[in-house]
């Protein structure tokens, strides 16, 4: 899960790494109060779980409290690569010298963590790392080691940053470690022109496998970036929203992966990711799809089971009672193979629902849902 800027900025100041003073409102006339509280002068921060904020206006100094206020209406419901403004952070401005990048990133194929850091930091540090990788160093992390201060001294050095920042490495390896971070990016770190070392922009990402034992983000954690994977985990289904087109479902996480796989092969793109597991039942079915039509993406939904102990009879009772529930407003194509598979083939040829086809390879019945999507 990530943490949206102001949560990591608590966390940072919580393990003593010097941060603007700064409160959160979904209020503009709120955000008046909290900029007089603050001085006046205020820089505006769009709270959105993705990165380039200033570029997109999301990042704006506002002159006073009449300002703050002016400009908090402005940012608040602003649309930011898809996602809607609710809250802004309104923090003390800095007097900027120097800006910095640091991360430390899981690195699961070298079996430890990354850090990553670079003199030149802000908004720019894509194209720097893109166009100077030498401008970028990375050094690996043994996790039994962790960032010691000599450690912190080595990323410093490699990457050119003042000796200062080697006890803010040292504090932000402590953050991933304490809070089961996955990854934790501070971008800008600044050097101010009075010469102190300040965290301006925050990003974690927390490990959910660690969820509980971080019980402080409980109630965070149900939150779902994307509304569908909100009501799909309501009603307890395993669903990712992805940009396709082609609905998916399928038992088993293995067979759902590989249906994307050759949906993708047939030139279309899938559209979710759901495992129905073990469940067959018309409850499941119904609320599959009922998530998946909701989605005005979908041209075509594809239902890929192969019956183990779960038998096809089983799933194609759960699809034809599904169907009496809920619209089915787009084609459907279903492949049963497996346990029982004749019988649930039957079934479904009985019921005769005229959006629903089957196909009987799991091939077939990729190209047939990839066909529909496109011709729609
Ligand atoms: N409190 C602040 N004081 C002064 N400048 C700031 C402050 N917060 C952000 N900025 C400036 O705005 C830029 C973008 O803000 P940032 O929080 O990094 O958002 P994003 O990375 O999403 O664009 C920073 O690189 C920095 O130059
Ligand atoms: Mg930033």
């Amino acid at each position: 899960m990530d943490l949206y800027e102001h949560q990591a900025r608590e966390l940072f100041e919580e393990h003593g790494i010097l941060v603007p003073r700064a409160e959160v409102t979904d209020s503009p006339k709120e955000a008046r109060e909290i900029a007089r509280r603050l001085g006046g002068r205020v820089v505006v921060k769009a709270q959105v779980k993705t990165g380039g904020r200033g570029k997109a206006g999301g990042v704006k100094l506002a002159a006073d409290p009449a300002a703050a206020e002016l400009t908090a209406r402005q940012i608040l419901g602003m649309d930011i690569k898809g996602h809607t403004v609710g809250k802004v952070m309104l923090a003390q401005p800095v007097d900027i010298e120097t800006e910095f990048y640091v991360s430390y990133v899981l690195d699961r194929a070298a079996g430890g963590f990354l850090a990553i850091a670079s003199a030149e930091g802000g908004m720019d540090i894509e194209e720097v790392a893109a166009t100077r990788p030498d401008a970028v160093a990375r050094v690996h992390i043994d996790p039994a080691e962790g960032v010691t201060s000599a450690k912190a001294g080595e990323i410093a050095e490699a990457a050119g940053l003042p000796p200062q920042t080697v006890d803010v490495l040292v504090r932000l390896w402590e953050v991933l470690i304490r809070e089961d971070a996955l990854l934790v990016e501070v971008n800008p770190l600044v050097r101010t022109r009075q010469g102190q070392i300040l965290a301006l922009d925050g990003k974690v990402t927390l490990d959910d496998n660690a969820r509980f034992r971080q019980a402080r983000w409980g109630a965070e954690g149900a939150e779902h970036d994307d509304p569908l994977e909100a009501v799909a985990a309501a009603k307890g289904l395993n669903y990712v929203k992805l940009d396709g087109e082609v609905g998916i479902i399928g038992n088993g996480a293995g067979l759902v992966m590989s249906t994307l796989d050759v949906v993708a092969g047939c030139g279309a793109r899938p559209a979710n990711f759901l495992d129905i597991g073990g469940g067959a039942s018309a409850q499941i079915m119904a609320d599959g799809l009922s998530v998946i039509l909701s989605d005005p993406a979908v041209k075509s939904v594809f239902v890929n089971v192969f019956g183990g102990i779960t038998a096809c009879d089983a799933v194609a009772d759960g699809i034809v009672q599904a169907l009496d529930t809920v619209q089915l407003t787009r084609p459907l194509v279903v492949r049963l193979d497996g346990n029982n598979a004749a019988r649930g083939r039957a079934i479904l040829d009985e019921r005769a629902h005229p959006l629903v086809q089957q196909a009987t390879t799991m091939d077939g019945a990729a190209r047939r849902a990839a066909e529909l999507a496109n011709a729609a």
